[in-house]
């Protein structure tokens, strides 16, 4: 027997494209502004809400100047330390950075701004994804446990490269859901959005996270982080697309609400916006089962050399 469609698949194709466009609408708001994209202005935001506090990583706003015009301990450094661009994305210009000479040589060629972190290892990486149902529960939420695709931390002249390729497993329902929720809740009202993912660092025995030790390294606000519970290659293709078509149809919900009359040259704009961030899952999704079955080929092929070599 088939099994019923779901409620927000069952929304009027009309209800379904006006929501979509005033989505976008409200996206290219947001982008526009720029409100989402200050990593410190995020940091400062939810550190001040005492139930975050405890799961923030300390950070600290980071430049030349201020790193010439003050002592390290005034600033409070430690090392090894993790230095990232106030904006950025998918690990682009994120560093460890091992000692003060290598923090000096690091800085003194560049006048950006930067935010630092405490370097945290020996932890699971994860990512937290949430979407608010504008009709109240229940959200849209999963967990993904992130290996770095290279394992080893690589540490050149002081300077470490932070890992940008994962592989994704999805581990939502290995962890405290409810905790987790409130605290995504939380994080959701602070930071006034309805979507968001954050990445966090925390340690675990087996299967089990030590929530008290979890540390949020980097939030991401908007439709454009990724769900990345849903590239776990082993879903369902049926699990995959009904999940996507959830957190997307609250977006667009959220949307219709917020702005109902966008013009038609923001409907087109926003349009790209929108397909390009369901696309984007999409690929990923796909682009993880392309290098999983890259690296299973190369496993199987050294260990079918190894045993013929030990015939
Ligand atoms: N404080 C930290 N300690 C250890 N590793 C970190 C820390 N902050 C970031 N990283 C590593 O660098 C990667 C990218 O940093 P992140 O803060 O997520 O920035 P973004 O994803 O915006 O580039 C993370 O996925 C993580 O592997
Ligand atoms: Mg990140």
């Amino acid at each position: 027997m088939r099994k019923p469609s779901p409620a927000y698949l069952q929304l009027p194709r009309q209800q379904i494209s006006l929501s979509l466009l005033c989505f976008l609408r409200t996206l290219a708001a947001s982008s526009e502004t720029g409100r989402t994209q200050d990593k410190y202005e995020t940091f400062l935001l939810l550190s001040k809400v005492p139930a975050l506090a405890p799961y923030l990583a300390e950070t600290f706003l980071l430049s030349s100047s201020t790193f010439l015009a003050n002592d390290r301990a005034s600033l409070g450094i430690r090392f090894p330390l993790v230095v990232k661009p106030i904006s950025g994305e998918q690990s682009v210009g994120v560093v460890g950075i091992r000692d003060e000479n290598t923090l000096r040589r690091f800085l003194r060629k560049r006048n950006r701004r930067y935010i630092a972190q405490p370097f945290i290892s020996d932890a699971l990486e994860i990512g937290v994804s949430f979407t608010r149902n504008p009709a109240g529960p229940s959200d849209f939420f999963g967990v993904a446990a992130k290996q770095p695709v290279v394992l080893e931390a690589d540490w050149r002249g002081g300077f470490y490269k932070a890992p940008k390729y994962f592989h994704h497993q999805d581990i939502t329902h290995n962890v405290d859901r409810e905790r987790l929720l409130e605290l995504c809740r939380t994080i959701a009202a602070t930071l006034r959005t309805n979507t968001f993912r954050f990445d966090a660092l925390v340690r675990s025995e087996g299967t089990n996270l030590k929530l008290d030790t979890m540390q949020i390294i980097d939030v991401n606000t908007g439709v454009f982080a990724a769900d990345e519970f849903l590239f776990d290659i082993s879903h369902a293709p049926q699990f995959f697309v009904e999940e996507l078509a959830r957190r997307y149809t609250y977006l667009l919900l959220w949307g219709g609400r917020k702005t109902p009359h966008p013009t038609h040259s923001q409907k087109r704009k926003l349009l790209m916006h929108y397909l390009y961030c369901y696309a984007v899952t999409l690929y990923r999704h796909f682009m993880d089962t392309a290098i999983m079955g890259k690296f299973r080929n190369l496993i199987e092929n050294l260990a079918a050399s190894h045993c013929s070599d030990n015939r």
